[in-house]
């Protein structure tokens, strides 16, 4: 069967504003495709610099089949490699994080420095070309604060991505802060439906008791369409972008991130029970006023964020399977605030351990019932789900250009 072909019929024919036919959310097939077309050529969130702090700290993340290390260089820059060792293939770097002045591999010790150069390799014999057998590198960018990867040969353009991010980000200088905490969640779903559940609120106020003590139900918060009608918003906006923190919300023309300043309820500064700042130091000395709501930034596939004046939450998805997907959760503070008396860490990360752990139930009910024989597209909210329209048609207006595009280069080879 040509599935590349059916993939394509099938998302042409799609019924707009309706949910996925099931094969999208379950089928190996489907889930290989989507690698392919997506993850394995797109740029990529995969974590902070902050975490590599220093040269010879790194992190490493499994994207798809490919092992990838992420390190500060001696000369500060971050690069990302892939973590197959030139010799026979052993993972370089075999634990999640660690430092060292040289990567070296386990097996027989070939050994490379941090600008991924191979510098020594035991007893090869005097024809030997080291030169030859670098690690090969991954493409990465720094933004803000955030990495980038891109497994492909020839990244697409990440100017437009820097460009729109870079000036909401800034001012929140993530890239010096400290993790106060980190956890990875196994969802038992497609990542679209993580995305899906991610990107509309009709669900919060039966399933998110603690969130919604702070963050608005308003699909003009969480979605794409409206924002700037709402006057509490466009005040808000005002309020932030005269202190210098730019706040409207931007989104890219192909719908792949935006980025939007929101309030939250009333008084509420921060993700807690009382809505009170859960860390006393603010994030970020450049942020010159209390009460800036939560900058919201998405970007299409990997990651959603909510960055306020005391702390930022990082999510990163990153698909297991084409029914298990692993979620990141990052919750940075300032680099000088201290666990114990600047933030206690149970405060700090009490309501999205819960609001992540109520979210995965919700994503894995789904999964189970769009499994069913009987499961057909169902009819998004125009009023609430706007923003799962929007994930859907990015999805699909994706996938049909990469699947054209391949199907134009392949004939043109042929
Ligand atoms: S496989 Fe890495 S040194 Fe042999
Ligand atoms: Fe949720």
């Amino acid at each position: 069967m040509d599935l590349h072909g059916s993939v394509l019929r099938q998302l042409k024919s799609r019924r707009e504003g309706f949910s996925l036919a099931q094969p999208f959310y379950i089928d190996p097939d489907y889930f290989k495709l989507d690698m392919e077309m997506i993850w394995y050529r797109d740029w990529l969130f995969i974590g902070h610099d902050c975490e590599v702090p220093r040269a010879g700290n790194y992190f490493t993340a499994q994207i798809g089949d490919y092992p990838v290390v992420v390190v500060r260089g001696k000369d500060g820059a971050i690069r990302a490699f892939h973590n197959t060792c030139r010799h026979r293939g052993h993972r370089v770097c075999t634990s999640d994080r660690g430092a060292s002045a040289k990567l070296v591999c386990p097996y027989h010790q070939w050994t490379y420095d941090l600008d991924g150069s191979l510098v020594f390799a035991r007893q090869m014999g005097e024809t030997f070309d080291k030169s030859e057998f670098g690690l090969k590198s991954v493409h990465c960018e720094s933004v803000g604060g955030y990495i980038f990867v891109c497994l492909a040969d020839d990244a697409p353009d990440f100017a437009p991505v820097r460009a729109t991010i870079e000036p909401y980000l800034k001012p929140h200088r993530l890239w010096e802060a400290k993790v106060a905490h980190r956890s990875t969640i196994i969802e038992k779903g497609n990542w679209k439906l993580v995305w899906e559940n991610n990107r509309e609120c009709y669900h919060c106020a039966g399933n998110h008791p603690e969130l919604c003590r702070t963050y608005p139900e308003a699909p003009t918060a969480t979605g794409v369409q409206g924002a700037k009608d709402d006057p509490f918003i466009t005040a808000h906006w005002a309020r932030c972008e005269g202190a210098g923190l730019p706040s409207e919300f931007r989104m890219d023309p192909t719908g792949q991130f935006r980025v939007a300043r929101m309030p939250l309820i009333q008084e509420a500064e921060s993700y807690t029970l009382s809505g009170k700042p859960a860390v006393r130091r603010p994030l970020s000395a450049d942020v010159p006023i209390s009460h800036v709501g939560t900058m919201l930034l998405f970007h299409y596939p990997t990651t959603w964020n909510h960055i306020l004046g005391d702390h930022a939450i990082s999510f990163r998805v990153l698909p297991l399977s084409a029914e298990e997907t692993a979620v990141t959760t990052t919750w940075l503070v300032n680099k000088d605030a201290v666990e114990g008396v600047d933030y206690d860490l149970d405060e700090l990360t009490h309501v999205w351990t819960m609001t992540n752990d109520q979210d995965r139930a919700i994503v894995e009910e789904n999964a189970f019932g769009i499994r069913s024989p009987a499961y057909e597209p169902g009819p998004y909210s125009l009023e609430h789900e706007g923003g799962v329209m929007q994930f859907v048609e990015w999805y699909s207006n994706f996938m049909v250009n990469r699947l054209q595009g391949d199907k134009a280069r392949l004939s043109a080879v042929a």
